[in-house]
């Protein structure tokens, strides 16, 4: 699977899945941007680097419509293009319907679903105007199948898979690809919170009767960021363990 030179952002790098899809491109000669919130970030990037790997940290909020904008001009005149955008930052606040405040609500929509919507619009005209690029965003079982607590992050998580069927329709033609990739249960920071009998029955609804690893689902991301995976366009891949089968 070859992703070998290609210029490729991670977004929510520092930690987690993003560090694990961040390690495995540069492990397949990807030259690997991190993108994260988290000074972390740093850490991340020069164990990459120690390796003799390309990797850089960028301190950003995807968020942040200008930073966002500025980072990817800084990307492209020093790296000359973008080959590859990763969309895996997302946060949760979780909080049942009846008690669930606008704050918590907005703060999972401006990362979740207007985060993703502007590092994408901004990358987009860069892989046009090469006739090249694949775009992968971090959907979840949760925009399948819904989960208790989640109205906001359930909402972001459908809303990327509509997103990216729309993008897929419109940018397929310029030799650009856009998936997303619904990661189940996966041990990461996002998931440490939770209580381990939470835990135990969540993993009694996964036939494969285990949590995923990151690298679980660092695989995905590089078969569909790959030169090979040229003709899958417009997908949400459930990596799950069957949990959404
Ligand atoms: N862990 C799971 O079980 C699971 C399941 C389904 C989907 N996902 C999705 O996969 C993705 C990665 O999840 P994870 O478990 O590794 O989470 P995580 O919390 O361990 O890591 C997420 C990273 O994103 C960063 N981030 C948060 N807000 C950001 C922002 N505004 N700008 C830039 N970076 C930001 C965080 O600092 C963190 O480093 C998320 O989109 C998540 O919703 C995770």
């Amino acid at each position: 699977m070859t992703v070998k030179n290609r210029v490729a952002i991670v977004s929510g790098a520092a930690r987690g899945i993003g560090r694990a899809i961040a390690e495995l491109f540069a492990e397949n000669g990807a030259r690997v941007i991190l993108w994260d919130v988290l000074d972390e970030g740093e850490q991340t990037a020069q164990a990459i680097t120690d390796k003799g790997q390309s990797a850089e940290f960028m301190k950003i909020s995807i968020a942040d419509k200008s930073a966002v904008e500025d980072a990817v001009a800084a990307i492209v005149s020093k790296y000359g293009t973008i080959d590859i955008l990763i969309n895996n930052a997302g946060i949760t606040r979780d909080k049942t319907l009846l008690k669930m405040t606008d704050e918590q609500w907005d703060a999972v929509i401006d990362v979740n679903l207007k985060g993703i919507f502007y590092c994408t619009r901004a990358v987009a005209p860069i892989m046009k105007e090469k006739g090249y690029g694949r775009i992968i965003t971090a959907s979840s079982t949760t925009g399948l199948r819904g989960n208790y607590g989640q109205t906001n992050y359930a909402a972001t998580k459908a809303g990327v898979i509509g997103m990216t069927k729309t993008w897929a329709l419109e940018l397929g033609r310029y030799g650009i690809t856009v998936n997303a990739i619904a990661p189940g249960y996966v041990k990461t920071p996002m998931t440490d919170a939770i209580p381990d009998n939470v835990k135990q029955m969540a993993l009694m609804t996964i036939p494969v009767g285990f949590l995923a690893e990151p690298q679980d689902l660092a695989v995905g991301y590089l078969f569909l960021a790959s030169d090979e995976a040229r003709f899958v366009n417009g997908i949400c891949l459930p990596i799950d363990g069957g949990y959404s089968r």
